[in-house]
């Protein structure tokens, strides 16, 4: 009986702590050390750095081919010193992680590919120059539109001031990548086919970038902690703000446009929707089913696993990364 009662004691303390962490963030608090926490925030806090830390490591492997493809040196720096971006990213959050607890060595170097928490967009192998700086207008600017949104409005103090240096750099490459893409698209007929066929390729991951619509949401924990101030419809709202009118500008085709009805962009799909493997292409007719589309990025793209298991095994850079 006693026992019971301390049990419902120590569970009412933490109700309190709970609604109380919750009144002060809603009242714009900014969170400054773990002590200020509750279980559950730290556990939202440190899944979302993780995500974001995994995705900014998985940029090494999707640029690579980039950077032993791209046409002249001056290419070459431009690959190379995103990547170096990147790389700076993932290590300001994996490093930050270790006030949490964690090993980044551990987190880097000891976890199988499948446990890393990357998105389908950025599994993908850019290969070659052009499909690089598509990457960069399009899947550079979904990510910049989330590390945006964490710089402005995330609760916990030192993260959001780690991200003003993350921003300026995803800037640059989304800039970046706007220039090249509008130059490879007036430069020849070929160039223009393959810029055409980028888009057509990357332009629905980068549209999940920001995942299921908020209809279909359940957990909206990130929301009540305030770690981000955007939900998942509201970020690609953001993102369709911004690349449909560059792509229109362009000339470029894309699966998304402005809806007179609805006064704002929308994409001209529904989602879920297949990739044909065989055709290389998305099949926007046939739509499969929600736990479908969760399998299929469970299975990770092209160059997950390959990327990663690089990434862990090699030794000194002996291929030269
Ligand atoms: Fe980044
Ligand atoms: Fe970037």
């Amino acid at each position: 009986m006693k026992e019971e009662l301390l049990e419902q004691g120590a569970m009412r303390d933490e109700e309190i702590r709970e609604r109380s962490l919750q009144l002060r963030l809603r009242a714009g608090h900014q969170i400054e050390s773990e002590e200020e926490m509750t279980p559950r925030y730290r556990e939202v806090l440190v899944q979302t750095m993780l995500i974001a830390a995994d995705l900014e490591l998985m940029t090494l492997p999707s640029y690579f081919g980039a950077l032993c493809n791209a046409p002249t040196l001056d290419d070459k720096i431009s690959v190379a010193s995103a990547i170096q971006d990147e790389m700076g990213h993932a290590q300001v959050m994996y490093r930050m992680l270790e006030d949490f607890g964690m090993d980044a060595q551990e987190l880097i170097m000891g976890r199988p590919p499948e446990a890393f928490k990357s998105f389908e967009l950025i599994e993908q192998d850019c290969g070659d120059y052009i499909t690089c700086v598509v990457m960069m207008a399009l899947g550079d600017r979904a990510g910049y539109t989330t590390t945006r949104d964490l710089e402005a409005n995330c609760s916990f103090g030192p993260y959001t001031r780690s991200l003003r240096k993350v921003n300026y750099e995803e800037r640059f490459h989304v800039t970046h990548g706007e220039r090249w893409v509008r130059h490879f698209w007036n430069h020849s007929p070929r160039t223009r086919e393959r810029v055409q066929a980028a888009v057509d390729l990357l332009f629905p991951m980068a549209a999940s970038w920001f995942g299921t619509p908020d209809s279909m949401k359940k957990r909206t924990d990130q929301l009540t902690y305030r770690i981000r101030g955007l939900s998942n419809d509201e970020l690609r709202q953001q993102w369709l703000n911004e690349v449909v009118p560059f792509c229109e500008s362009v000339g470029i085709r894309i699966p998304a446009h402005f809806d007179t009805t609805e006064g704002r962009y929308v994409l001209s799909y529904e989602e879920p929707i297949a990739w044909d493997a065989e055709a290389r292409q998305w099949n926007y007719e046939n739509r499969i089913t929600w736990p479908e589309k969760f399998a299929h990025w469970k299975k990770g793209g092209p160059i997950k696993r390959a990327g990663l298991e690089r990434i862990q095994n090699e030794r000194w850079g002996a291929a030269l990364w």
